[in-house]
């Protein structure tokens, strides 16, 4: 008989005394064994996995999805091992798990955090039913590069929105009450800096000074601690010269000493190794050593751990102490899950997967994750009455599972309802829909179906392209380092666009694509990321305009990759560019001297805007902002200035509108960005509807870290905007000044 369970008559007592108790049942290599996760082995998980869970060597396994065999390594863990601790069982469940919801990206673009925290509730749910207890989710690394194929799986370039839309994500994966069936363990990732590689290319090295990762790359991850994530997992990226896995700044004193986090840290797969592989350890043992030191509490894959941490303690080179400590940090975790008195999963008592919620959630989620880019001569929406006649062209209006995006190891197809089927089911039995793929694949080169395409564009009433990126395209290790569609892809919209007729793109993809090439050639575009499982009927509902479109970008498109990292809350630097003070390549005079007087921080062939900023997205609806006040022209610390102002729907269809504030902090002990979000809306609006928007900033609202890494609100002055987009230009000021 486990000696643990013998706390299934312990519940009264506290978790610190449940974990003191277990730990002082424990060998030192039981003790390692729950820092120890292992990959599950498929089909073989019990042959493969049995010895080592009875000895106690195992803590959590990851990618077992087979309730069946789920419930009996459980049944392992806790009948045939000495002390009968049960596991965790790890699974990406990124975003959706049979049901698909929008890639991450595609929800940030939402704005809309009890949409967000919807779409990991059902995810959660659903993964449930397999037994899984525990995600790699969210993934809250701030980048600014397109490049970097992890961007999909992100919230996006601004530290405020992924703090909100990531804290939703936590609170949806863990529900109100982790013990509760539905509920799993959410793991804030990568702690922390993994969105600055360098050129986009995956797992390269980032060089973050403190200032910038403390003012936005850690942000994020306080958020979700402070939503109550209960894991973090390392990233795979060196940071200064210390890859995050033995990072001890981070881990220890940032994590554990500043924010008093009591949950636990995991490596990122084999990372603990690969600190050799980085140049910082010469063998694993050094590594395991070293990632210990630093605080990571599990290892994910690699063995280190087990194999040479109990002889670094036995030689003294790790103190026991601080292993009790980690694995304290793990058995908390799994008592707060309620997994000792709940180690086993019948899926009947959790709802089906793909049910109505599900799909209505999926369906949402779509709806107000695609966003309107450009909209010339109100070319959307279309008018099903006064169409006979639709083309639907191109790679991605029919490919279940490429609308799905990355991470989608158990996502259903057969749920998938694509834009062409959608379409058909809307206008299918008035207007002739023809329908041409014109490509095999999104990277396709072969364009003998072009000429097909153009003739039934020419045919028709309009052209709706359904352009981007296959899944494969993006998410981990796919970087790319040419951002524009793939393949032939322009040349196939040329093409279309020379048939004559209006066209309309509809873009799936997993990050911002340099759009420069193909931007004239189109009359609409509908961004739709990868929008998930019921991504078609969203799309037909707003070509159709039955919702008009209400996304906002989450990230900045650049007009072409050589302006990257571009985003919004930059610094103004010393030489701000503005139209007079720019040049283009094609205008420079030949006999031009060379000169730097009054010239300004652009590009010669780029100038110094994106393609569309950040906060950009069109609505069928029109909204104008006016009369922006605050509450006062001066505040003193601790208090809150109101800023609102009106807004209306100047349009003809009732739509949602996601109204943006943004200040600037004009003079500080660091320099700070000309921009910084500090909060959103989401409001819906009747045509010739009237409202006052209005948001509270609290100085501390205002704080940043300051060159001493102290965090500070600094009297002086102070910019605000409200408006549609990053780009708004209705602004006011006020002060702060000082108490005495
Ligand atoms: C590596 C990825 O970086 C991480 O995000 C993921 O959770 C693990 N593999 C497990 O699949």
């Amino acid at each position: 008989m486990a000696i643990a369970t013998n706390n299934k008559q312990a519940d009264q007592r506290t978790i610190e005394q449940r974990v003191e108790y277990l730990l002082g049942q424990m060998t030192l290599a039981e003790k390692v064994g729950q820092m120890n996760q292992v990959e599950s082995g498929g089909d073989h998980a019990i042959d493969h996995l049995r010895h080592a869970i009875q000895a106690g060597h195992i803590g959590s396994v990851l990618n077992q999805v087979d309730v069946e065999i789920v419930n009996e390594l459980q049944r392992v863990a806790i009948d045939e091992s000495r002390l009968g601790i049960p596991l965790l069982v790890g699974r990406d469940v990124i975003h959706g798990f049979k049901t698909v919801m929008p890639i991450p990206l595609g929800q940030a673009a939402s704005w809309d955090p009890d949409l967000v925290r919807d779409c990991a509730r059902v995810a959660a749910r659903e993964a449930a039913r397999t037994g899984v207890n525990w995600t790699f989710a969210p993934m809250i690394d701030i980048t600014r590069d397109p490049r970097w194929g992890r961007i999909a799986e992100s919230l996006g370039e601004d530290a405020y929105l992924a703090s909100e839309l990531g804290s939703a994500m936590v609170e949806g994966f863990q529900g109100d009450d982790l013990g509760s069936i539905g509920s799993i363990v959410a793991c804030a990732k990568h702690f922390v800096g993994y969105g600055e590689v360098e050129s986009g290319r995956d797992y390269a090295t980032t060089n973050i000074p403190e200032n910038e990762l403390r003012n936005v790359h850690l942000r994020p991850f306080k958020a979700a601690i402070d939503a109550g994530v209960h894991t973090l997992m390392t990233s795979f990226s060196d940071l200064d010269g210390v890859p995050a896995t033995g990072n001890g700044f981070l881990l220890r004193q940032v994590l554990r000493e500043e924010w008093g986090f009591d949950g636990f840290v995991v490596s990122d797969w084999d990372s603990v190794r690969q600190l050799a592989i980085h140049g910082l350890t010469e063998n694993d043992a050094a590594s395991a050593l070293a990632a210990v030191t630093a605080g990571v509490d599990m290892e994910m894959a690699g063995g280190a751990y087990i194999h040479h941490l109990p002889r670094l303690v036995q030689e003294g080179l790790v103190d026991e102490a601080m292993i009790d400590e980690m694995v304290a940090n793990i058995l908390r975790v799994k008592i707060r899950l309620g997994l000792f008195e709940n180690p086993y999963t019948n899926p009947s008592e959790l709802p089906a997967v793909g049910n109505e919620h599900a799909l209505d959630t999926a369906m949402q989620a779509a709806l107000r994750s695609v966003v309107l880019l450009k909209n010339d001569h109100h070319a959307l929406p279309l008018s099903a009455e006064r169409l006979t006649s639709v083309a639907v062209i191109g790679p991605m209006a029919d490919a279940p599972y490429e609308q799905l995006g990355t991470w989608v190891f158990d996502g259903d197809t057969q749920l998938s309802v694509t834009p062409l089927q959608a379409i058909r089911d809307i206008i299918g039995s008035n207007v002739d829909i023809r329908y041409v793929r014109a490509m095999e694949t999104s990277r396709s080169r072969r364009n003998d179906a072009f000429d097909a395409a153009a003739e039934i564009a020419g045919d028709s009433d309009v052209a709706i392209l359904f352009l981007g990126e296959e899944s494969i395209l993006s998410g981990e290790a796919h970087s790319r380092a040419d951002i524009n569609l793939p393949g032939d892809q322009a040349e196939l919209v040329r093409r279309v666009r020379a048939a004559g007729k209006p066209v309309v793109a509809v873009i799936m993809a997993g990050r911002p694509l340099t759009l420069s090439n193909i931007i004239d050639q189109v009359d609409a575009i509908l961004f739709a990321w990868h929008p998930g499982t019921m991504g078609g009927p969203a799309i037909a509902d707003l070509l159709f305009g039955i919702e008009s479109p209400s996304a906002k970008l989450p990230v900045t498109f650049p007009r072409m990759v050589g302006q990257i990292p571009i985003y919004y809350s930059q610094k103004n630097t010393g030489k701000p560019p503005s139209p007079d003070t720019i040049i283009h390549i094609d205008d420079i005079d030949p006999k031009a001297s060379q000169t730097s007087h009054g010239l300004t921080a652009f590009h010669l062939d780029a100038g110094y805007t994106p393609l569309f900023a950040f906060g950009h997205g069109l609505s069928y609806a029109r909204f104008e902002y006016r009369h922006l006040s605050t509450s006062a022209a001066e505040i003193r610390h601790g208090d809150t200035l109101q800023v609102s102002a009106e807004l209306t729907n100047t349009g003809k269809v009732p739509a949602d509108e996601v109204a943006q504030l943004y200040v600037r902090d004009l003079v500080g002990n660091v320099t700070r960005p000309v921009k910084e979000l500090k909060g959103y809306k989401r409001l819906r609006l009747d045509p010739g509807q009237t409202v006052v928007v209005e948001f509270e900033l609290h100085t501390d609202d205002l704080a940043f870290y300051d060159r001493h890494m102290q965090l500070v609100t600094e009297p002086g002055e102070f910019h605000v905007w409200i408006g549609g987009s990053s780009e708004t230009e209705l602004r006011t000021a006020f002060c702060i000044v000082d108490s005495d």
